[in-house]
C-alpha cells in the first residue's frame, strides 16, 4: 500500500443487480463521486473532497480486489463470498439483494428425490458451492461452469439441471424450470481488506457503524 493510498478509502462496487442499491446506500452517507455509474468508462472514479475512490468490478472478481488490498472495502453478495472463498473481513449484512441459490430442473425432468439426479450434468456459475452441496448430499454428478444465462443450458441440452440464483422466480417460470432444492440464501455484505481494516480502522469502523444504523432504519420501515 502506498502512502498516497493511505489518504483515500478505495471502495469496490460490483457491476450488475447490486450496483444501484449499493451506490445509493453509500451516497446516503455522503460516499459518492461525480460520474459514478455502472457503465462508466472511467475505471477509477474519485471524490477528492471526501478522499474516496470507487472502482467498479465484475461481480465474481470483487472479493479478489478486496483480498489483495486493491480496494479497501466493498459490497458484494454472500453467494459470491461463499463461492470465491477469499480472505476478507465480512463486516455487515446490508440486508438488500435478497435471493436464494437453488437446484432447478426442466418440469419434464422432475424426479421424486434429489438422488434421482445422480450422474447427470449440472450447469452453474457457482461450481464450488454446487460441488459442496451435492457432495454433502452424497450425490455424484458432473458440474459444468458457465458465466451467465444458466437457464439456457437445460433448454439446449448442455446440462439436465442447473444451480442458479432466484430472486423473483420469473426466470425459472419463463423457462419452464422447477425449483427442486434450496442451497442457501444470500444478501449483500459489506467487506474489508484485513490490512486496510487495521490501517484505516477509524474510517472503516465509522462507515460500518453508519451503514449499520442506516440498514437498521431501512429494515425497521
Ligand atoms: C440472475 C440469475 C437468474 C436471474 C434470477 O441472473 O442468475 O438468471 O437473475 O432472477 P429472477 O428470479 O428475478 O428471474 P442475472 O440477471 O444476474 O444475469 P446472468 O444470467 O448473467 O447470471
Amino acid at each position: 500500500m502506498t502512502s498516497s493510498d493511505m489518504n483515500y478509502l478505495t471502495i469496490a462496487l460490483p457491476k450488475g443487480k447490486l450496483f444501484e442499491p449499493a451506490a445509493k446506500l453509500l451516497a446516503a452517507l455522503g460516499y459518492t463521486a461525480e460520474g459514478l455509474s455502472e457503465n462508466s468508462r472511467k475505471l477509477v472514479i474519485a471524490n477528492e473532497a471526501r478522499k474516496v475512490k470507487f472502482i467498479i468490478t465484475k461481480t465474481a472478481d470483487l472479493p479478489t480486489y478486496v483480498e489483495y488490498g486493491a480496494a479497501d472495502i466493498g459490497i458484494i453478495g454472500k453467494d459470491v463470498l461463499v463461492e470465491e472463498e477469499k480472505d476478507v473481513y465480512e463486516l455487515l449484512d446490508l440486508k438488500f439483494g435478497l435471493c436464494r441459490m437453488v437446484v432447478a430442473v426442466p418440469e419434464v425432468l422432475r424426479q421424486e428425490k434429489l438422488s434421482d439426479y445422480a450422474q447427470l450434468r449440472v450447469a452453474t456459475k457457482y461450481p464450488h458451492t454446487a460441488a459442496r452441496f451435492f457432495h454433502d448430499a452424497g450425490i455424484q454428478l458432473e458440474i459444468v461452469k458457465l458465466n451467465g444465462s444458466i437457464e439456457l443450458a437445460p433448454i439446449v441440452g448442455l446440462a439436465e439441471i442447473i444451480v442458479d440464483l432466484v430472486e423473483t422466480g420469473r426466470t425459472l417460470k419463463e423457462n419452464n424450470l422447477a425449483e427442486v432444492a434450496r442451497i442457501q440464501q444470500s444478501t449483500a455484505r459489506f467487506i474489508a481488506n484485513r490490512v486496510s481494516f487495521k490501517m484505516k480502522f477509524d474510517r472503516i469502523s465509522r462507515l460500518t457503524e453508519e451503514l449499520r444504523a442506516l440498514v437498521e432504519s431501512e429494515v425497521g420501515k
